[in-house]
């Protein structure tokens, strides 16, 4: 029997809402079916954006989203993006399939997009092939609330009002497809475009992103930090989860072996050693920790289905996804003092998505009903919590992972939410529980398990949902409970 303890004593750190956030780039189908089908679509929308989805993702609880990339967003000229549809620039998007971009999906169109959803906005700026001035006048046209030629063309384009930026990244990627920088390059520059993203309105500040490391990259994230650090509030690691390690063979997100799942968590787990390493190197440059850790760039990462174009990245979801995003979750909640966002790529058709769609067909992945259960978390109060685990190995790692992953919040109410992944393919895990200096009244459950290729398809489209569980026993304290294997448990203790 495993302990499991959760002490609501020992409050460590709101969960900012953000760390539950979603990342849209102009990318296969993500953006285009995905989210956007225009106003004149058969499939039933609301100024071009469709409602089944927009629906969906306000359901699940979406509370930021990341645009216009990921690559793309260092080939974006945003003003090929405002004002009359039919006189918009066409573009090749180059990163990816080489398709058109026609630019129908610009500025205005982000941000009703994002008011329909209720979440707030983070937009991700040109420093690769822009310029100062252009990403300077974005921030412009956005924001600013007087006279001026940007602020005039916004309106002149049906925005009377600024827009309401929360985030703005200064580059992405900016050591590959960004501009292949060097760190202390990318730096400087960042300070230099930064200087130029003005807060207009002085009672909201825009935080400023700056370009993180690639996985393990620490001399990225030293150099950087180094330069950025009385500018930047936040610096984005990007991580993928990518099951054979091998980019040119990254494996099927529907059919794998045993050893290959083992595989995919144990690399979805070095999050917590990514996190806690770059945290330690940030805090060594700047201790006075003002720069906070983003992950705009999560989830797994495997070949795309057959007979699809390979550069729209568009694979399937199975159970073996919700583990990743569940223990992920986890892994973030316990974080929450130091991450103020992160964000899985990509919402809609592309790598770890939260919705498909087959045109005017729809359907949730796992994955959706993960975010779902988890979303009491947002701006709840991460509370100190631990569990005895067993280890598992990956035979292909040659590396331990643990069985059991956790976290735990409380509410303003004083009501205890506890989120557990049981990581394991074929074991269940017995646990008990002890809510420390709490009499615990009542006890609701819910639960999301199957066999680890479990999934959710245009023909059986609630193969996997989340469903009550009772295999739990409550105690004056606590409750035991037997988790099953490849699973995602949700424990909701009120007092
Ligand atoms: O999410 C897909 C791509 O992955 C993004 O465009 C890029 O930033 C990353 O390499």
């Amino acid at each position: 029997m495993e302990k499991y303890l959760i002490n609501p004593n020992q409050k460590i750190a709101k969960i900012n809402k953000d760390l539950y956030g979603h990342f849209s780039e102009h990318l296969g189908r993500c953006i285009y079916e995905g989210i956007f089908v225009g106003e004149n679509s058969k499939i039933p929308n609301v100024n071009g954006m469709r409602c089944d989805v927009v629906n969906a993702l306000k359901e699940m609880g979406i509370p930021v989203l990341r645009w216009p990339g990921g690559c793309f967003a260092d080939e974006y000229h945003w003003k090929d993006g405002i004002g009359d549809k039919s006189q918009r620039k066409k573009m090749i998007n180059t990163h990816w399939g080489g398709v058109v971009e026609d630019n129908s999906f610009g500025t205005h169109e982000y941000f009703e997009l994002c008011r329909q959803l209720g979440c707030d906005t983070y937009v991700n700026g040109n420093v690769g092939s822009g310029s100062v001035q252009e990403m300077s006048e974005w921030i412009e046209y956005m924001t600013f609330d007087g006279v001026s030629p940007m602020a005039e063309l916004r309106r002149k384009n049906g925005s009377e009002k600024p827009f309401n930026l929360k985030y703005f990244g200064v580059g992405n990627e900016s050591w590959g497809c960004g501009g292949n920088m060097d760190p202390e390059y990318y730096g400087c520059l960042f300070k230099r475009y930064n200087t130029y993203c003005r807060d207009y309105d002085s009672k909201k500040h825009i935080s400023r992103i700056a370009c993180g490391p690639n996985s393990c990259d620490y001399k990225w994230t030293r150099e950087v930090m180094d330069k950025v650090k009385h500018n930047a509030n936040g610096i984005a690691l990007h991580y993928y989860t990518v099951p054979t390690g091998d980019w040119g063979h990254k494996g099927s997100a529907t059919v794998f072996d045993k050893n290959e799942y083992d595989s995919t968590i144990c690399k979805a787990y070095k999050m917590e050693e990514l996190i806690t390493n770059h945290l330690a190197v940030m805090d060594s440059v700047n201790p006075e920790k003002w720069v906070k850790l983003i992950v705009d760039e999560w989830g797994t990462w495997y070949d795309v289905e057959e007979g699809t174009n390979p550069g729209f990245l568009y694979q399937q979801n199975t159970m073996r996804d919700a583990i990743v995003a569940g223990l992920t979750l986890n892994i973030f909640n316990k974080h929450a003092d130091r991450i103020m966002m992160a964000n899985i790529a990509q919402t809609v058709n592309v790598l770890q998505s939260v919705i498909l769609t087959d045109g005017e067909k729809m359907i949730k992945t796992p994955t959706y009903y993960v975010f779902k259960m988890y979303k009491e978390h947002q701006e709840n109060t991460l509370l100190g919590s631990y569990i005895t685990t067993p280890m598992l190995n990956s035979v292909n790692d040659k590396k331990d992972f643990p069985q059991l992953c956790e976290s735990a919040s409380v509410d303003e109410n004083g009501t205890v939410y506890s989120t557990i992944t049981n990581n394991s393919s074929t074991k269940s895990a017995k646990i008990k529980c002890q809510v420390a200096d709490t009499k615990v009244e009542s006890i609701t459950a819910e639960i999301l398990t199957g066999e680890c290729h479990e999934k959710n398809d245009f023909e059986e489209t609630e193969n996997v949902k989340t469903v009550p569980f009772t295999d739990f026993r409550k105690l004056k304290d606590g409750f035991t409970a037997i988790i099953p294997a490849c699973s995602v448990v949700k424990f909701v203790i009120n007092k």
